[in-house]
Parts: C-alpha cells; sequence; structure tokens
C-alpha cells in the first residue's frame, strides 16, 4: 500500500511585526478586545515589494531542505492562495520559475483557510494512484492585502505568511484520511464581494475587501469543527486519546479551545501560533505544524489531526502519521 508521507516542513513570516498596539492608532479598538475575543496579539505583514510568491519560495526551500531533497525531485507542485499574484499565470507556477524547475505539473487550489488541507489531500490523491511520487504543497498568503484598514472587524484578525509541506510516496504509514467539504450557501457570511468577471468596478467601494458577520461565523465554525472531529476519528476507529497533536487553523483561539474540549484535548497538545501570526488563511495549518516540528514537539510517528474553516463556507480535515 502506498501513502503519502511528509518528508518535509518549512515556514516563512515577513520581518515586520504589526501589534495590537499599533491597530489601536489606525481604529476604535483595544488591545484587551483583540487578545479576549481572538487571542492575537501580533501579526506579520508583507513589506511593500513582497508578494505571496516570494513567501512561498522561503517557504518552500526550508521544506525542501528539510526532507533533503531538490527542487529537480519534485513532481507536482500544488499552491493554495486566496491572494494570488496575479489572475494568471497560477501563484504554483511563478512558485515553480522560482524553483527552476520546469515541466511539472503546477496548480493553485483556492478554498480560503480551508485551501492548505484541501491542497494537500489533492495532492494525497495523486501520490495515492501513482501520478505523483513527491509533492510539494504550499498554504501562502497575503492576507493583509484584501483588508480594509477602517473596518475594526477584520483588520485586526489577519496576518501574512506561509508554510509549506514535502510529501512523498511511501510504504510507511503516512496520511490516514482526508476529509473535505463545503457548503456555498454561506457565500454572503464571509466574502469579498467582488472579483474580476464582474468588472474591475465591482472591485471598487469596499468591495475589494473582505467582509464577515464574524459572530455567525464563529458559531457555524465550532458546530461544524465538532462534527468534522467526529467523522475523522469514526473513519479511522480512533477514540480521542488516540491522537497525538491537533493542528488547528488559526482564526480565535476560542474556536480553538472549543474544538479541543470536543477532543477532551489538553490544550497544551494543541499547536496555537494565532497569537503571533493572526489569521494567515491557507498559510496559518502549515505554518503551525513546522514552529511544532522544528521546536521538537511533533515526533516521528505520532498521530496529527489537522483541521481548518474557512470561506465558502469549506472546511476539511487529515489525520496522518508523522
Ligand atoms: N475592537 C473593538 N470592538 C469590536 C471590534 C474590535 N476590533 N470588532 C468588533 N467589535 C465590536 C462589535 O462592533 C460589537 O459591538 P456592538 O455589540 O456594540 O455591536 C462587539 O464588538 C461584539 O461583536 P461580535 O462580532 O459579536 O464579537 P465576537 O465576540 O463574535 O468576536 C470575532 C468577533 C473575533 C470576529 C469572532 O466572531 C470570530 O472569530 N469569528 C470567526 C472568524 C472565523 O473563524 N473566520 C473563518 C476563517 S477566516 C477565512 O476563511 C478568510
Amino acid at each position: 500500500m502506498i501513502y503519502t508521507r511528509i518528508s518535509g516542513t518549512g515556514s516563512y513570516l515577513p520581518d515586520k511585526v504589526l501589534t495590537n498596539q499599533d491597530l489601536e492608532k489606525l481604529v476604535d479598538t483595544s488591545d484587551q478586545w483583540i487578545r479576549e475575543r481572538t487571542g492575537i496579539s501580533t501579526r506579520h505583514v508583507a513589506a511593500e515589494d513582497q508578494t505571496t510568491v516570494d513567501l512561498a519560495e522561503y517557504a518552500s526551500q526550508r521544506a525542501l531542505e528539510a526532507a533533503g531533497r531538490d527542487a529537480q525531485d519534485i513532481d507536482l507542485i500544488i499552491v493554495a492562495t486566496t491572494t494570488p499574484d496575479r489572475v494568471f499565470p497560477s501563484t504554483a507556477c511563478l512558485l515553480q520559475k522560482r524553483l527552476d524547475r520546469h515541466g511539472c505539473a503546477a496548480f493553485d487550489v483556492q478554498a480560503v483557510c480551508t485551501g492548505f488541507v484541501y491542497a494537500l489531500s489533492v495532492a494525497d490523491k495523486f501520490i495515492r494512484t501513482g501520478s505523483a511520487r513527491c509533492a510539494l504543497v504550499v498554504g501562502a498568503e497575503t492576507l493583509t492585502r484584501l483588508l480594509d484598514w477602517n473596518d475594526r472587524s477584520t483588520c485586526v484578525l489577519f496576518g501574512d505568511g506561509a508554510g509549506a509541506v514535502v510529501v512523498e510516496a511511501s510504504e510507511e504509514p503516512g496520511i490516514l484520511s482526508t476529509h473535505l467539504h463545503a457548503d456555498g450557501a454561506y457565500e454572503n457570511l464571509l466574502s469579498v464581494k467582488g472579483g474580476i468577471s464582474q468588472g474591475y468596478d465591482s472591485l471598487r467601494d469596499g468591495n475589494g475587501y473582505v467582509t464577515m458577520k464574524g459572530n455567525e461565523v464563529f458559531k457555524v465554525a465550532v458546530n461544524t469543527l465538532g462534527r468534522i472531529v467526529d467523522e475523522t476519528l469514526e473513519a479511522n476507529n480512533l477514540e480521542q486519546s488516540d491522537i497525538d497533536w491537533l493542528i488547528p487553523h488559526q482564526a480565535n483561539i476560542r474556536i480553538i479551545q472549543a474544538t479541543a474540549k470536543k477532543l477532551r484535548m489538553s490544550m497544551d497538545h494543541v499547536v496555537v501560533t494565532v497569537g503571533e501570526h493572526g489569521n494567515t488563511s491557507a498559510a496559518s495549518v502549515p505554518l503551525a505544524l513546522d514552529v511544532a516540528v522544528r521546536d521538537g514537539r511533533i515526533q516521528r510517528g505520532e498521530t496529527l489531526l489537522m483541521e481548518a474553516f474557512g470561506g465558502g463556507f469549506t472546511w476539511g480535515s487529515i489525520l496522518l502519521k508523522y
């Protein structure tokens, strides 16, 4: 049996750090409100001349190095992003050029904050069916470029960053199951209203920025993530206690705590980066994974549960042996 196994992880955060105190100067908010409602203290913001592919390139090089692989070993590149550099070519193609890798399949996946979970699930299918043997899967975002810095209900939440994994075909267990869902009926609770197909004018008057009915999104997110934890455990005949690490999407500490409670898991076994990274959308799960791999918390052979929820709505999970 062929499994998809993570052979290396990497991540990148831009140098510039925006604190809650900095945001107090921009909008009517407070450090206390942001920390109590979201758990966020700081977030990173890309430099003016940095784009999503710059972040993706750094994270990818670190993941390749950790895997002991060269870009020429890669036969599939998938980038999950909501903030591509261009309408086309895809960010994956731009990344492929940066890595000087020519000819292999490369494409983007758009599932907003669930993007990395979707992208890794797709890579898993390629590897299990023998269509690829060594894939680079990246979540990269410059989400702060989609923010209205006058809207306190969204501008305090998000940050920029990138995370990447190299995954390879292996006889040793790796990804055990993936679970993807979406419900477009919720399109209006969390969205950017404008878009190219509606004409350039559709992006004016604030319609090019993230809008969110935060408390409604919150309720659906908590319920949905609870359900997907059950679905993942049942599909693998596992108990809550079989999970060593929860690597959740980093949107809000209260959503993360609710999922940990559902798993009867101590917060000591949950990787939490939301305090320092904010919500980096598709980058948040691979960023959190890389942080906990590099600081030695996550060890080979442990069972990891990744989950995410985002605009669409989209949601998903991946259970794997690291
Ligand atoms: N500072 C101070 N007050 C604020 C701020 C702020 N930054 N933002 C909102 N408020 C106010 C509101 O105006 C409201 O005031 P009112 O009572 O006078 O009307 C009050 O705070 C409460 O607002 P709520 O929206 O009800 O606050 P809530 O406790 O729900 O927290 C939050 C808001 C943090 C956004 C939360 O709802 C949340 O995390 N939602 C889920 C986000 C999420 O998971 N998104 C999915 C992934 S993102 C993606 O896919 C792109």
